[in-house]
């Protein structure tokens, strides 16, 4: 099994922290590893190979340098010269996997997303592993605990499972539903959201993408052909992946296959996907008090309070969030934190 690593978000939701140079995956921000460290060392113990980690060209640099300080070495560091989305970007690393004549297992995965229960997880990795080498596109589901509309849903097929290892055939995939239509997966109770994490044969993969977006699948053959190898670094042909589409996996081949499974796991997964995420994950105090750096705190509850050097001091606040950086502060209730979206966009407007 090979783990794929993408690393090409683009750090806006945790703002001002994460930035468009430097985005969450790169941060430390539970422990003392980076989520992209984090990532490669739940998987390790069960990696029958180094892992291919597909990120953007400018993040090169630091990508080779947090592998090279958990001691990783990669297979093969795929560098996009410009983002095209997780479809090719997995297209990218199936068509490398087998370069050699093999089909390997490919284990995709987020760089980052926190999974607290790790032993759970390599658990489940094991069990999907038959049903992947059947030819199945196996997802990790994540029981919903409430209508979010930034998940993709996955509706199991009966009540029951379809091996012996808990992996359930899916009825349907439903990338990012409205809210109502959210909603109403939720209370059926036979949705799960996608962790956005796969396993499948490198073959498996190739041959939907060929299926559903033949055109996606030849620019990245033709850019992976013309790429260029430089030590760890395989830079792709810029012209060949430039013409490639942009989509996610989720819409390109989730939604279309008829090989999908679901493996309903309950792991502790977070996928950091705002401030009020990662106060749920973060150690609290016996106030809900979520604090790194130097902060001092009193009459405070339920707040998350990120400090870079300087003292925080919070006074009588509930629920708020507070992130200190050298050049940017945010103050923001913690029901709000998902619009840093939207103070992103101005801030580049401004620029
Ligand atoms: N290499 C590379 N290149 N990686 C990418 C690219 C790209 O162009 N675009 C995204 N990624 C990586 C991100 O770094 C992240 O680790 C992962 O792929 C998913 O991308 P997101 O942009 O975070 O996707 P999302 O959150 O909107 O939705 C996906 O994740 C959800 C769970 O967190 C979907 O798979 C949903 O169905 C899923 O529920
Ligand atoms: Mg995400």
């Amino acid at each position: 099994m090979i783990p794929v690593i993408l690393s090409g978000g683009s750090g806006t939701r945790l703002w001002p922290l994460s930035r468009e140079a430097f985005p969450k995956q790169f941060l430390n921000l539970l422990g003392k590893h980076s989520l992209l460290q984090s990532t490669w060392g739940r998987i390790a113990p069960l990696a029958t190979s180094a892992p291919l980690v597909v990120a953007n060209e400018e993040h090169r640099f630091m990508v080779a340098e947090q592998l090279r300080e958990v001691d990783c070495v990669p297979a093969g560091i795929l560098l996009e010269p410009v983002g095209r989305n997780t479809a090719p970007a997995i297209a990218i690393a199936a068509l490398e996997a087998i370069a050699g004549g093999d089909d390997p297992l490919l284990l995709v995965l987020p760089s980052d997303q926190v999974i607290v229960d790790a032993d759970g997880f390599r658990a489940a990795v094991l069990a999907a592993m038959p049903s992947a080498q059947g030819g199945k596109l196996v997802t990790f589901g994540i029981v919903p605990t409430g209508p979010e509309t930034g998940y993709g849903y996955i509706q199991a097929v009966g009540g029951h499972a379809t091996t012996d290892a808990g992996v359930r055939a899916v009825a349907q995939f439903v990338e990012k539903p409205d809210a109502d239509t959210a909603a109403k997966y939720v209370a059926s109770g036979d949705y799960f959201w996608n962790s956005g994490m796969f396993l499948s044969r490198a073959s498996v993969y190739l041959a939907e993408l060929e299926q559903h977006r033949p055109e996606m699948l030849a620019a990245c053959r033709e850019a992976l052909q013309k790429a260029k190898r430089d030590a760890d670094f395989i830079r792709l042909d810029k012209a060949a992946f430039a013409a490639c589409p942009s989509d996610s996996i989720d819409y390109a081949v989730m939604e279309k296959t008829v090989h999908a499974a679901v493996l309903p796991i309950s792991v502790g997964w977070n996928d950091v996907g705002s401030w009020s995420a990662l106060w749920e994950v973060a150690d609290q105090d016996g106030n809900g008090n979520a604090h790194h750096g130097d902060v001092v705190a009193q009459s405070c509850r339920n707040t998350l309070a990120w400090g870079d050097g300087r003292l925080l001091a919070l006074l009588g606040l509930e629920n708020v969030v507070v992130v200190d950086t050298d050049d940017a502060v945010l103050v923001a209730h913690k029901d709000h934190v998902q619009d840093v979206k939207g103070i992103v966009a101005e801030l580049k407007k401004r620029q």
